[in-house]
């Protein structure tokens, strides 16, 4: 079996191999991302997390939701995603943390939402880590657990690709509506 170790090396690997080319790959979510955004109903002055951020392509459209006066944090594990969110100049829209979210750096109930696209298919203990996610999340606050694009456009992506990489084993993609923190 493997640890939580091994299970972060993998996933460091993956994405460290792909963030250089990362937002070249995926050039239109910018409409998916807004619109899960305005979900959350983030308020001027408000605080949220873009957990497992990337190269931090939300953290624009979250900065203008909760304004100058609002605090955005986008955190996550691979040091090669948030160099890229780095030099793309999003560390200007939100604070970036090297974090796993097993054990987010944070007190409990300081953030209005988290936002988090594209992370759940990668976290070796979904169920424990999302626990850990609303920790952080204050009571009547808002988790939206998204993923930028559903199962049959991921595989039309892919097969415009490469024919040969779909099948039956493409990832399933879920698309989750916003949670309510502490219901
Ligand atoms: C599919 S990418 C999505 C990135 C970004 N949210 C986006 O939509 O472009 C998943 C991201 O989650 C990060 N990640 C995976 N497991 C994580 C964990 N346990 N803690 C923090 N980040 C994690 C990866 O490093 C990767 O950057």
């Amino acid at each position: 079996m493997r640890s939580m170790s091994d299970d972060h090396t993998h996933v460091q690997e993956f994405f460290t191999a792909r963030a250089a080319d990362w937002d070249r790959r995926f050039p239109d979510d910018g409409p998916a991302y807004a619109a899960a955004v305005a979900e959350l109903g983030l308020r001027e002055g408000g605080r949220v997390l873009d957990a497992g951020c990337g190269t931090g392509r939300a953290l624009p459209a979250l900065r203008v939701a909760v304004g100058p006066s609002g605090v955005v944090l986008g955190a996550d594990l691979t040091p090669a995603m948030l160099r890229e969110a780095a030099r793309a100049g999003r560390d200007r829209d939100g604070a970036l943390l090297l974090a796993d979210v097993a054990a987010l750096p944070l007190r409990p109930d300081v953030l209005d939402a988290v936002f988090a696209a594209g992370l759940i298919a990668h976290l070796p203990d979904p169920a424990g880590n999302l626990r850990e996610i609303a920790r952080v999340v204050r009571p009547g606050g808002v988790l939206a657990l998204f993923h930028p694009i559903g199962r049959a456009a991921l595989a039309a992506r892919l097969a415009a690709r490469s024919p040969r990489t779909t099948s039956a084993r493409s990832p399933t993609c879920v698309r989750c509506s916003p949670v309510r923190a502490g219901t």
